[in-house]
């Protein structure tokens, strides 16, 4: 049974990155309001599992194999959307992958280029396929951030780069659109509990060996997609999560020198 007053009902909401993760919790905690959801991600089985799930919860569902980084897949990806449920009112661009090196310690320079292609392009693509659709319903675009697109963090110098990108470019797009009524949310999450690290990219472009986070001790992903889901129906202009979060933003106008010291520890204690 739906939700009432459900804010998403029979709403057409592409998410992607959907197979896992935070936007698997994310589609799942939408579902009971009775969406459509389109999920994209590479992992068809995967995507099917959350699929089947989401349904049970009340959602209908569409599941597009994509690749973020190919712009044909992400043409392919909205196109189907509008085909099978007539539109799009919301994109969440979840899908991204971490890289964890200090610089001195890369040895191939290729890893920054595919940060950049899943994380930032792999989020524009989608965007720009959509935006014809969203400027109709009046919809809005979720850009799954991070704090590390508002800080500097050590380890992170290919991953915070991308996600300062995103950010630069989602916030000009909130400006662009102002006028026609589409709203762009921006989360930015602390540490999560989530697959991200144990598939992220050291300095060789190989995976990591082990988390460098105590996962145990991180949000869950299903509080984080229920924080997602509370900005989203608000139209919120950015949600920083965690007090740490809120509190440096302020921070790094004041005592910047501090607020690295604090990124420099979060990394050191991994929580
Ligand atoms: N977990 C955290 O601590 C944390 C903190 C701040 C921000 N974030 C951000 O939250 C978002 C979700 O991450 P997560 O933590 O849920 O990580 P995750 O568990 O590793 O999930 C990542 C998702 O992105 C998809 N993806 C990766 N590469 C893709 C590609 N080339 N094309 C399409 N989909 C792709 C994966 O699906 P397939 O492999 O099936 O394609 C998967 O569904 C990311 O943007 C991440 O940067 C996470």
């Amino acid at each position: 049974m739906i939700a009432p007053m459900a804010h998403y009902a029979t709403k057409v909401i592409v998410v992607t990155g959907a197979s896992q993760g935070i936007g698997r919790a994310l589609c799942r905690e939408l579902a009971p309001q009775g969406p459509r959801l389109v999920l994209a991600a590479r992992d068809v089985a995967a995507l099917e599992a959350v699929a089947s799930e989401c349904r049970s919860l009340g959602a209908q569902t569409l599941v597009v194999e994509t690749d973020v980084t190919d712009v044909d897949a992400c043409r392919r990806l909205i196109e189907r959307a509008v085909e099978t449920f007539g539109g799009v009112d919301v994109l969440v661009n979840n899908a991204g992958i971490g890289m964890v090196a200090r610089l001195d310690e890369v040895k191939d320079l290729a890893v920054y280029e595919r940060l950049m292609q899943v994380n930032y392009l792999g989020s524009v693509y989608p965007t720009y396929f959509a935006l014809p659709s969203l400027e109709k319903s009046r919809g809005q675009v979720v850009a799954v951030s991070s704090l590390a697109g508002l800080t500097g963090v050590p380890q992170r110098t290919g991953y915070a780069a991308t996600k300062h990108a995103q950010i630069g470019f989602f916030d000009s797009l909130r400006v662009e659109m102002r006028e026609k009524g589409v709203t762009v949310t921006v989360i930015a999450p602390y540490f999560v509990q989530s697959e991200i690290r144990y598939r992220a990219l050291a300095g060789d472009g190989q995976p990591l060996p082990a988390s460098p986070v105590h996962e145990s001790k991180v949000m869950t992903a299903e509080e984080c997609a229920r924080q997602i889901v509370r900005a989203m129906e608000k139209r919120q202009r950015m949600l920083v999560m965690t007090l740490t979060g809120r509190l440096g933003r302020w921070l790094k106008l004041a005592a910047p020198g501090l607020v690295d010291r604090i990124a420099e520890r979060s990394v050191r204690r991994g929580q």
